[in-house]
């Protein structure tokens, strides 16, 4: 059996990462971390884990990494950078769910994240952790930087368009709804029910930091560097995200042959499904599993392509993806442990 640590284990996503495991039969929870919860067990912080899975929740030392296989890091961004480097010497492969080694470029990193990068020599050795585009890289990496929530869902809408010529690369649109349970458990003002609770608000217009991330992946798929218009919106709902993506048509294309593209490109692959033509994608259709809808729109009107994506953040978009990367890179069928159909309604 793999040996597990889960850092951050009372959070939204360590929560996810512990009712995986406890069902995947290859992987076994050696530790679980906590910040400020730390010596508590896990029932007295996540009631839900009465009597299923009641450890100790203790500090995150680089000495945990000596009996573990693998280390889930579910810290906010920056939290772990500088442990990163022991738990890798230690002999350790780690998923990291946050966005420290997410974006190739340093500078990148410390211009949105406003803090210089403090392990910067292990930013190479990464792989980007989104296994329908880098799933041979994956396989031999040590330390996979798991995507991010919004890029997950805008990344996988647009990819397949990146490289057959027929839109606009600078008319790039990703316009993102996400529930509530995508800013994590920590306490804040703007996720309170009475803030959140009916109501739709865009928030980070032109300075989410998901945005170099998607420019990033979609720029490598395209062969050159490009820029996308971002906009997150905060929704009334526990999970889930909808991206509506936009790109202007540059050349004649029928609605079958894009139906086709995105057929094929995603063709074989366990968890994206390319919607029949006429349906679009809708969360609670994916929330808790690790798949992810598209359905795409022709408008010939227009001239554009509207293509739709809908994921679970804290699943696809954080700890089923990371439960994928960790199948790969010990060399288990990808799918394993992660096969429950979407739970509906
Ligand atoms: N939520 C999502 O939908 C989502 C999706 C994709 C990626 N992510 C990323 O995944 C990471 C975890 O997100 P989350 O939503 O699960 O966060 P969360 O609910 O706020 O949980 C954070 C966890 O980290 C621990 N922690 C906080 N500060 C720490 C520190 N300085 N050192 C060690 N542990 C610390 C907390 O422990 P205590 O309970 O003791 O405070 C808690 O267990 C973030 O980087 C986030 O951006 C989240």
């Amino acid at each position: 059996m793999l040996k597990a640590c889960i850092a951050g284990a009372t959070g939204y996503t360590g929560l996810e990462l512990i009712r995986l495991l406890l069902q995947h039969p290859d992987i076994e929870i050696a530790h679980i971390t906590a910040d400020a919860n730390k010596g508590k067990r896990m029932s007295e912080v996540c009631p839900s884990m009465e009597g299923i899975f009641d450890r100790e929740l203790v500090e995150l030392t680089p000495d945990l990494a000596r009996d573990c296989d693998v280390m889930f890091l579910a810290l906010p961004h920056t939290a772990a950078m500088d442990k990163v480097p022991a738990f890798l010497e230690a002999g350790c492969k780690v998923v990291d769910l946050s966005a420290d080694f997410r974006l190739r470029d340093p500078n990148v990193f410390e211009e949105w994240y406003k803090t210089p990068h403090v392990s910067p020599q292990w930013i190479e050795e990464a792989v980007y952790g989104l296994p329908e585009l880098h799933r041979e890289k994956i396989k031999i990496a040590r330390l996979v930087a798991n995507p991010g929530c919004y890029p997950t869902g805008a990344i996988l809408a647009l990819a397949p368009l990146m490289q057959c010529g027929w839109v606009d690369l600078d008319s790039l649109i990703a316009d993102c709804k996400s529930g509530v349970s995508g800013a994590g458990r920590k306490l804040n003002a703007s996720t309170q029910f009475c803030e959140a609770n009916e109501g739709v608000s865009a928030y980070g217009l032109t300075t989410h930091r998901h945005t170099p991330e998607i420019e990033q992946e979609l720029g490598a798929l395209a062969g050159r560097p490009l820029r996308v218009v971002f906009a997150p919106h905060l929704m009334p709902m526990t999970r889930g995200i909808l991206s509506t993506v936009y790109a202007n048509l540059s050349e004649e294309v029928t609605p079958d042959q894009v139906q086709e593209r995105y057929r094929e490109f995603y063709r074989d692959e366990p968890f994206v499904r390319v919607l029949p033509a006429g349906k679009f994608a809708d969360t609670r259709q994916v929330v808790r599993s690790n798949f992810c809808h598209i359905g795409i729109a022709h408008d010939s009107r227009t001239k554009r392509l509207i293509v739709t994506s809908a994921i679970d953040n804290l699943l696809k978009g954080a700890s089923s993806q990371a439960v994928q990367n960790c199948n790969l890179m010990f060399d288990f069928p990808e799918t394993r442990g992660l096969e429950s159909a979407p739970v509906f309604p």
